[in-house]
C-alpha cells in the first residue's frame, strides 16, 4: 500500500484504534467538575534574558472545553508555542490562572508529571526525535515513561502491546514503510508524523501540537489533519493546534487568534 492509500485509510482505522483493548479517549481525568480542559485567567508569560524582559503572553483569559478542535493562530512571535508549553504542563505561567484537566498548574506538586505523561500527548513545533532510536522506538518511548519510578516495569504482554500500537499509529500517519528508520533516515515530513503517532501512543485526553503540518505537502497535511479531526469526532479527544496555516482555520471547531501575547477573538 503507498502513502497516499495508507493516509487516506487513517479515518477508517481510527475508531478501532481508540476503543480497541485500550479505554476511550475522554477529558475528565476522574475529577467531575474537570469538563473544561484549559482554562486561563490573566495568564502571562514574561522570559527575561539578562536585562531584557519578553511579555509572550500578557494576561490571557481563555477557555477550552473537552471535545474541542481549536486552532491557535497568529503571527509568527504572537505566543503560541507559549501557550502550548503552558497547558502542556512544561512551563509555568509567571503570573495568572491556568487550569488543565482540572488541575491548578500554579500549585504544582507531586502526581503533575504523571497527568501530563498519562493525559497529554504535545507535537513539538521542533519534533524532539530521540536521533538513535527508530521510528517504531520513538513512537514507543512516552509508553516507558514514568517505569521503574513507582509504575512497576512494563510486563512483556503489555510490551507487545504498546508496540502493537505503536506500529498500527505509524500505518495510520502513513509511515508503515519506515517503522526502522531513524530520524537521520527519515524526511522533514516523516519526522513530523513520528512525532504525531508518539503523541498519541499513551491515549491522551488532550493533544497539543505545535505546527503539526507545518512541513508537510497539502495531501500529507490533509491526511494528518483528518487524523485528528477522526480523533475529536469519534473518541472525543480535545485537541488544540498551534498553526500558521490558514487554509486550515475554517477547519477548526474555534479559532483563538493570538496578536503580540494577547488574543484578539475567541
Ligand atoms: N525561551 C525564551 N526566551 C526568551 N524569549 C522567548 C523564549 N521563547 C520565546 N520567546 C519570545 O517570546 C515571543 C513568543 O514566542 P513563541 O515561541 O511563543 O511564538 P510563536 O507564536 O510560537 O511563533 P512561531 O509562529 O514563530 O513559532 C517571541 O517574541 C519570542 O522571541
Ligand atoms: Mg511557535
Amino acid at each position: 500500500m503507498d502513502r497516499d492509500q495508507e493516509t487516506k485509510g487513517s479515518r477508517d482505522r481510527v475508531s478501532d484504534l481508540s476503543l480497541g483493548t485500550r479505554e476511550p479517549l475522554r477529558c475528565s481525568t476522574g475529577a467531575a467538575e474537570a469538563n473544561p480542559a484549559v482554562v486561563a485567567r490573566g495568564l502571562t508569560r514574561v522570559y527575561r534574558r539578562g536585562a531584557e524582559t519578553i511579555r509572550a503572553l500578557k494576561g490571557i483569559d481563555l477557555d477550552i472545553q473537552c471535545g474541542e478542535f481549536v486552532g491557535v493562530v497568529g503571527h509568527s512571535g504572537a505566543g503560541k508555542t507559549t501557550f502550548l508549553n503552558l497547558a502542556g504542563l512544561m512551563d509555568r505561567p509567571t503570573e495568572g490562572r491556568l487550569t488543565v484537566l482540572g488541575h491548578d498548574v500554579g500549585k504544582r506538586g507531586a502526581g503533575f508529571d504523571a497527568l501530563r505523561r498519562k493525559n497529554i500527548g504535545f507535537v513539538f513545533q521542533e519534533f524532539y526525535l530521540m536521533p538513535t532510536l527508530t521510528a517504531v522506538e520513538n513512537v514507543l518511548l512516552p509508553t516507558m515513561w514514568g517505569r521503574g519510578n513507582g509504575e512497576g516495569r512494563m510486563s512483556n504482554v503489555e510490551l507487545k502491546g504498546s508496540k502493537h500500537r505503536a506500529e498500527e499509529l505509524l500505518n495510520l500517519v502513513g509511515l508503515g514503510q519506515r517503522m526502522t528508520h531513524k530520524p537521520s533516515e527519515l524526511s522533514g515530513g516523516e519526522m513530523q508524523r513520528v512525532a504525531v503517532a508518539r503523541a498519541l501512543v499513551n491515549s491522551p485526553r488532550l493533544l497539543l501540537a505545535d505546527e503539526p503540518t507545518g512541513n508537510l505537502d497539502t495531501l500529507t497535511r490533509d491526511g494528518i489533519f483528518n487524523l485528528l479531526l477522526a480523533l475529536n469526532r469519534d473518541s472525543g479527544l480535545t485537541v488544540i493546534v498551534a498553526t500558521h496555516d490558514l487554509s486550515l482555520e475554517s477547519r477548526f471547531t474555534r479559532v483563538i487568534r493570538l496578536e503580540d501575547g494577547e488574543v484578539k477573538n475567541g
